[in-house]
């Protein structure tokens, strides 16, 4: 089996750089050679690699910036998409895409199957849902999975930064009223990874393509992941400063942003659990583990 993968060195594309490689041959792609301010040019290279499976985990996810430059992000998260899903229906092949709980709104208090109305708040939202949308009538066999605040162990991330903080300050103040999962991008690869296999075992893969709600079980708001992440680290003689009455919870009025993000970021993920038979632990596992592994790097 042929894959071709697409944003290889994002925070997704780089677990999934490790979790595609026991299913098949991986021809991986990033900016320099498939750039997706360039819709022709990826369909080009979708056409003469001509795989089996397509996984894109390229995307414009400068929530802010989005705001800015709209029709940078509508390529990059719309057209481009579309033009290779239009290729994968052409070729066959299975595309596997991320989307995300921005194209919600955020109302309410409970969590969002698949059927939920969408309602996005911003352009990348807006531009997301549109990539959703042109996938879906390309009539190519794809998975889309809709995940949220995605974190990875390479790199920078959130519960990183509450470290750095904590350690350098006497106070904090987080965001408590938006509400999530946080994700880790080696789950969402390895359960892609599951699905693909899936899918391409299936006597019909009809019946398990489409669209479904991919985050870690539990929820949690940005307060109270600082707070488990810190208190953690407090709890293993990581040097902290901040007190724990010293971290402040703020509303998201309180911390304007260009992008409005959505308070309820609360997914229902029943639909992928059942459908492929798979358990999604809660979001401290993954947390924990990549703190452990943070810690543990010199
Ligand atoms: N991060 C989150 O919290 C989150 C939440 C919900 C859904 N998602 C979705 O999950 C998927 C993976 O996101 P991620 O967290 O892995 O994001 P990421 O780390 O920002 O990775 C996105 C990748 O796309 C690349 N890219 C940007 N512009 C490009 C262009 N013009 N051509 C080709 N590649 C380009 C980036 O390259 P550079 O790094 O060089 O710019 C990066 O490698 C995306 O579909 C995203 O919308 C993410």
């Amino acid at each position: 089996m042929n894959i071709l993968l697409l944003g290889k060195g994002g925070q997704v594309g780089w677990e999934l750089q490790r979790s595609l490689a026991p299913l098949g041959h991986v021809i991986a792609h990033d900016f320099d050679t498939a750039d997706f301010s360039q819709p022709d040019a990826v369909a080009a290279l979708v056409r003469q690699v001509a795989p089996d499976v397509i996984v894109n985990a390229a995307a414009h996810t400068a929530v802010d910036k989005a705001e800015s430059e709209p029709e940078l992000a509508r390529t990059i998260n719309a057209t481009t998409p579309g033009a290779i899903a239009r290729e994968a229906a052409a070729l066959g092949a299975l595309l596997v895409h991320y989307s995300t709980d921005y194209v919600f709104d955020g109302s309410g208090q409970a969590p969002r199957d698949e059927s939920a109305a969408t309602a996005p708040l911003s352009v990348y939202g807006h531009t997301k849902l549109e990539g959703e949308q042109l996938i879906a009538a390309s009539g190519c066999h794809h998975l889309i999975f809709r995940t949220s605040w995605v974190y990875a162990a390479r790199g920078g991330n959130f519960a990183k930064t509450m470290l750095r903080l904590a350690a350098e300050r006497d106070a904090l103040k987080v965001i408590h009223d938006q509400i999530g999962a946080p994700t880790g991008a080696d789950l969402l690869a390895d359960i892609s990874a599951h699905a693909i296999r899936a899918v391409r075992h299936s006597a019909a893969p009809e019946s398990l393509c489409g669209l479904y709600h991919l985050v870690a079980g539990g929820e949690t708001s940005w307060f109270d992941y600082a707070r488990f992440v810190i208190e953690w680290a407090r709890a293993r003689q990581v040097p902290i400063r901040v007190a724990p009455e010293a971290i402040e919870p703020i509303p998201t009025s309180a911390y304007p942003t260009p992008a409005q993000r959505p308070l309820n970021s609360r997914l229902d993920t029943r639909k992928l659990q059942h459908a492929f038979g798979l358990h999604l632990p809660h979001w401290q596992q993954g947390v924990e583990r990549m703190l452990t592994e943070h810690l543990h790097t010199p």
